[in-house]
């Protein structure tokens, strides 16, 4: 079965690689290259490596008659670079640093590790070559090598820094009224909880307060606001005739002028003072600093 070409591609595609620029000079003196990533290391006695040249490249002739040739393998932050050496129609070498280390065969500064090779077999392998060189100079750094995936470069500098990023959580936390009473927990918060990513808040505040001892009845959202970049907080109604030890039963009435060291927080409950006084609620959407309330009709 004839293969379709682009799925095809697509399918090779899937396999994430680094990134390398063959180089080789021509016996006129002309320098060429391309971006490839089907190197491969092959032998480390002798010390051998493959990349595959295909017919499409203006350098092809080039590589199939090529004695020597390089390959530098390209650092985080040379995507420019790749993307120079596998589209750019203007003189590649002049719009990057490079160095000819051996036998006048150019390797890009700043790159990862370098080869500088001698031609020892070549593989005609349908639209491309197996070019494998032997090893007659190489070295390293400590650079980490850029990558090359489905989805286009990636570095694993750009991976540390998101995985680095604080994870945006929800917390979900009660109102828990007793008659004129509200209770707070010691830090003079509400009872709250972190909803695990895989359960709504309502739920994950149920499992919390039963986990807790705290037998209550949740009722309406109260508010729900954006704490910044961590995250943020749905604040439900509840009621609860029992409390726990480890909540202060705290007068509603007054409650705003208590020592809460969340502004946010306090904000919320001197509305909550004011509405509870008036039996009328209403509901929060916005931010720790500004917001709308809408009216609520409880069930
Ligand atoms: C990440 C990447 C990897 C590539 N790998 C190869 C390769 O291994 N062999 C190849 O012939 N072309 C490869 N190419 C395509 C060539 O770099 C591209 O066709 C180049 O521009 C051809 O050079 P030319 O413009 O001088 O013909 C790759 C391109 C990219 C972006």
């Amino acid at each position: 079965m004839p293969a379709d070409p682009n799925a095809l591609r697509h399918a090779f595609g899937r396999f994430m690689t680094g990134v390398a620029v063959v180089t080789t000079r021509t016996d006129e003196g002309n320098l060429v290259g391309f971006t490839a990533n089907s190197f491969t290391s092959v032998s480390l006695n002798p010390p051998l490596l493959l990349v595959c040249p295909g017919n499409h490249l203006s350098s092809f002739a080039a590589f199939s008659d090529a004695r020597r040739f390089g390959v530098s393998i390209l650092s985080e932050g040379q995507e420019d670079i790749s993307n120079t050496f596998a589209s750019g129609k203007a003189d590649r070498f002049g719009l990057c640093d490079w160095e000819a280390p051996a036998q006048g065969i150019p390797l890009i500064t700043g790159r990862a590790a370098g080869f500088v090779c001698e031609r020892f077999q070549v593989i005609p392998a349908g639209d491309h070559l197996v070019l494998i060189g032997r090893v007659i100079y190489f070295d390293s750094s400590d650079h980490a090598g850029l990558g090359y995936g489905p989805d286009g470069y990636f570095t694993l500098e750009n991976e540390r820094k998101a995985e680095a990023l604080p994870v945006p959580h929800t917390r979900a936390s009660v109102l828990l009224e007793d008659g004129d009473h509200l209770y707070l927990t010691e830090d003079a918060d509400l009872f709250t909880i972190c909803v695990p990513t895989d359960e709504s808040p309502l739920q994950a505040l149920t499992n919390g307060l039963k986990a807790a001892g705290i037998a209550a009845e949740l009722s309406v959202v109260y508010a729900a606001y954006d704490e910044g970049a961590n995250g943020r907080r749905i604040v439900f109604r509840g009621h609860s005739r029992n409390g726990h030890p480890a909540l202060h039963a705290t007068p509603i009435d007054g409650i705003a002028q208590a020592t809460i060291p969340d502004q946010a927080l306090k904000s919320l409950l001197r509305r909550f003072e004011n509405e509870h006084r008036r039996q009328s609620f209403g509901f929060y959407i916005g931010n720790e600093h500004s917001g709308d309330v809408f009216p609520v009709t409880e069930r």
